[in-house]
């Protein structure tokens, strides 16, 4: 016999079905034991007499007709609550320890690092499931929109070099050349800038980032997800258009409950939004205790530096008063070139920020692509010569062919938190990271063998080893 779904279960009323799921939980009533059986698609509660005594979360196969429930007992909170399932044949696949943490609440007072080492037990939560099934739908929805509007998806290295977003970058230690070091991307910046050059015109990957910085609610440690985009001959009205369209087509597809304040969302420049809201990222919303409310606006007319406080303030190695305020890579202003060399603090930057609720989701600019003026951006924010090797391969594209090109990145994490107004960037990722670094479930970093650190021609100094 043929498993059938939960939720196909109320279209079956007097036949013999048989379902499969985990034992959601188990009401005793003397002679009769009533369970509400789970699986991927709803629950459905199944009747029985002496059955073998299990515990909630085992995995079980029942066969058993499906009876219509009398009118006063129907649960109307269940969408298979109009019937329930007699138990003809009861069969315990697999039996469940005690569950080391309550399932049926929202789990948010439950001590983090304990959901996040029995993370895929929490991932039964029915919050943690919908939020990770309407991560899946949403980014669907991403994909198909974009793979429709021309663009290519196109996968990028995770082994690389350098790509300053402002952040540590992670090293990966090479053994077939011990002592040297890849590091992982902290975005596909130079990649997708490279993929321009090559002629694709129009990009996307779904792209994962990582990122050396200390996490806050809204900012993940180590790695997190971004819609990454880029356009050749384009300029920034484009991209802010483009990025426009497909969000208000995602939000009223996928999160239909939810109201834009504002349509076309509102821009503000840099200025404004500082003398207006003393901040980059303001919080539009009409009222703010509205859960459904999403008010997007856009940042503009940044300026393209900060001044740089500390000396290794930039990525540790630009030792100048000037740092990019997005990255080094964002185009100036045509109208401000001429300040470049008398007052840089005063040129604004072609970048653009995609903000909502509060919250910084997006970032992206139009690129430089002439060799000259980002050698004077090197110089500004103190490259030497050494430095500026790092991305030698970038300004050596450019010498063949290169069209103007721009783009953005929405962070896919940020904007779900922010949407479905969770408390924390994890809610919305399967298997994230501690606040102190640690992985999930599998307790990463850990010790490397002796043998697998020779090969890498690695030695760990006493001191640091002996803080674990
Ligand atoms: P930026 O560094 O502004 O730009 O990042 C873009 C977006 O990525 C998300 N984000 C993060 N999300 C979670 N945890 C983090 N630690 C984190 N850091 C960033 C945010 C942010 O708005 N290459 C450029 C994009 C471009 O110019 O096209 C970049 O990465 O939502």
């Amino acid at each position: 016999m043929e498993r059938i779904l939960i939720k196909e279960t109320k279209e079956k009323v007097g036949e013999k079905v048989k379902v499969v799921g985990w034992i959601n939980s188990i009401r005793d009533h003397g002679k009769l034991t009533f369970i509400d059986l789970r699986d991927r698609t709803g629950l459905v509660q199944l009747v029985g007499k002496e059955l073998p005594k299990i515990s909630n979360e085992s995995v079980v196969e029942v066969v058993g007709k499906v009876a219509k429930r009398p009118e006063k007992l129907v649960n109307s909170n269940l969408e298979t609550g109009g019937i329930e399932i007699q138990i003809e044949k009861f069969e315990v696949i697999s039996k469940a320890k005690e569950i080391p943490i309550p399932l049926d609440t929202d789990g948010y007072d439950i001590e983090e690092g304990t959901r996040l080492k029995y993370r895929y037990l929490d991932l039964r939560r029915e919050r943690l499931t919908k939020n990770i099934r309407i991560r899946s739908k949403a980014i669907n929805f991403i994909r198909n929109w974009l793979t429709e509007k021309d663009f290519v998806d196109i996968e990028t290295p995770i082994f690389t070099k350098t790509t300053p977003e402002g952040a540590r970058d992670f090293l990966v230690p090479s053994r077939l050349q011990p002592g040297k070091f890849y590091a992982l991307p902290q975005s596909p910046q130079q990649y997708k800038q490279l993929l321009m050059v090559s002629g694709f015109e129009k990009y996307f990957q779904i792209a994962r980032c990582f990122r050396d910085e200390d996490p806050r609610a809204d900012r993940a440690y180590g790695e997190f997800t971004q819609l990454d985009i880029e356009m050749s001959f384009t300029d920034q009205e484009e991209i802010l258009k483009l990025t426009e369209q497909l969000f208000t087509d995602l939000i009223k597809k996928v999160f239909p409950e939810k109201k834009i304040t504002k349509e076309p969302w509102p821009r503000l420049t840099h200025a404004e939004a500082i003398k207006k809201y003393g901040n980059d990222k303001p919080d539009l919303r009409k009222d703010t205790k509205d859960p459904n409310e999403l008010a997007f606006v856009w940042i503009v007319d940044f300026p393209l530096f900060v001044k740089q406080e500390k000396e290794d303030f930039y990525h540790g190695i630009g030792k100048a008063k000037y740092a990019p305020s997005h990255h080094m890579f964002t185009a100036p202003h045509p109208d401000d070139i001429s300040m470049l060399d008398k007052d840089p603090l005063k040129v604004r930057g072609l970048q653009h920020d995609m903000v909502l609720n509060g919250h910084e989701v997006g970032g992206g600019s139009i690129r430089i692509h002439q060799a000259e003026i980002q050698e004077k951006i090197f110089k500004l924010i103190g490259f030497d010569d050494k430095q500026k090797k790092q991305f030698e391969h970038l300004l050596q594209a450019f010498e063949y062919g290169v069209p103007p090109h721009g783009g953005i990145a929405p962070g896919i994490d940020r904007f779900l938190y922010t949407v479905l107004g969770e408390r924390s960037l994890r809610e919305v990722m399967a298997f994230p990271m501690t606040a102190g670094g640690t992985t999930a479930v599998m307790d990463a970093p850990s010790r490397a063998g002796e043998e697998q650190l020779k090969e890498l021609g690695i030695k760990v100094t006493e001191s640091r080893d002996k803080k674990k």
